[in-house]
């Protein structure tokens, strides 16, 4: 893993606070790019469909210059540094960012997935590797913002792979945020339960739109918190869960995994 502290060149400078904002081709992502657009961030919008992105950024801003969508994986390191170094060229500095693309494992249990590690890789490891780059810049100029969105699944243990990249998004969050006490940098984590996106579209669960989490990233963008879990209904059931884990034993059992089609099983 490999990061350098990238320079700003010359660009055209804008007044307005710069996003570069994560998973923008859909689900809280694009509701989260809709919502900073409203508000009238800069944003630089990051996912791989690469038309779905450019015709979000397009619908925001049609002159081009306040929204672009820069297409980049968030798994590849070159992707990452191009990605970031797009946006400096641009608005020539970032004020936040935002780490919300996310996977996780959609059928089945994990170990039969061939590949689940690329949940910590996109969950966890991406948004460690996204601030690596940006922070430098930040705690020179002594102002910046990194939002993570994390999940209820990281205070609630529901899906190995995912719980593991959310537990490590807060822990690390949290753990950032103090470190960067004092630097005028500032982190919070928004956890969002159950919201209706394409990660949630098999789940036969009813759910508020990704809306109420865009504007749960609107409101610590304005006023800082180092973490805030929306809806609020779960706030409740989070500590519930913490106070009576055989609770949560039910409450996963019954509600997630059958939802899912993911019912338990006996000895293999
Ligand atoms: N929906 C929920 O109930 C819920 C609950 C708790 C937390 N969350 C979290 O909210 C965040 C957004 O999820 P969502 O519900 O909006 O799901 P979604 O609709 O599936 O959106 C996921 C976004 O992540 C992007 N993405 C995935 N892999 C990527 C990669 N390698 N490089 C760049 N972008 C990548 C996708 O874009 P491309 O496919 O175009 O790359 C997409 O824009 C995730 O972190 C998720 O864990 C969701």
């Amino acid at each position: 893993m490999e990061a350098h502290h990238t320079e700003a060149p010359a660009a055209a400078p804008t007044a307005r606070p710069v996003v570069l904002l994560t998973g923008a081709s859909s689900g809280i992502g694009r509701a989260t790019a809709e919502e900073l657009a409203d508000l009238g961030y800069a944003l630089v919008l990051a996912a791989r469909r690469a038309d779905d992105l450019r015709a979000l950024a397009l619908r925001l801003d049609a002159s081009g210059g306040r929204v672009i969508a820069v297409p980049a994986d968030v798994t590849d390191n070159a992707s990452r540094r191009a990605l970031v170094a797009a946006a400096l060229a641009h608005f020539g500095r970032i004020d936040v960012l935002v780490n919300n693309a996310g996977v996780t494992v959609e059928r089945g249990w994990w170990w039969d997935d061939p590949d689940p590690l690329r949940v910590l890789r996109v969950n966890l490891e991406a948004p460690i590797e996204l601030t690596r780059l940006v922070l430098p810049a930040m705690r020179a100029r002594g102002s910046g913002h990194i939002v993570n969105i994390g999940s209820v699944a990281g205070r609630a243990a529901t899906n190995g792979l995912y719980s593991a990249s959310k537990f490590g998004l807060r822990g690390f969050s949290l753990a950032l945020r103090r470190e960067l006490l004092g630097s005028g940098v500032t982190v919070s984590l928004v956890a969002p339960g159950f919201v209706r996106s394409e990660m949630t579209a098999r789940a036969r669960l009813p759910m508020p739109g990704p809306g109420v989490v865009a504007r749960a990233v609107a409101a610590v963008l304005l006023r800082p918190r180092p973490e805030t879990t929306v809806p609020g209904f779960y706030r409740p059931l989070v500590w519930l869960e913490q106070l009576f884990p055989a609770l949560g034993d039910w409450m996963v059992q019954r509600l997630i995994w059958r939802r899912y089609d993911h019912v338990p099983r006996g000895p293999a």
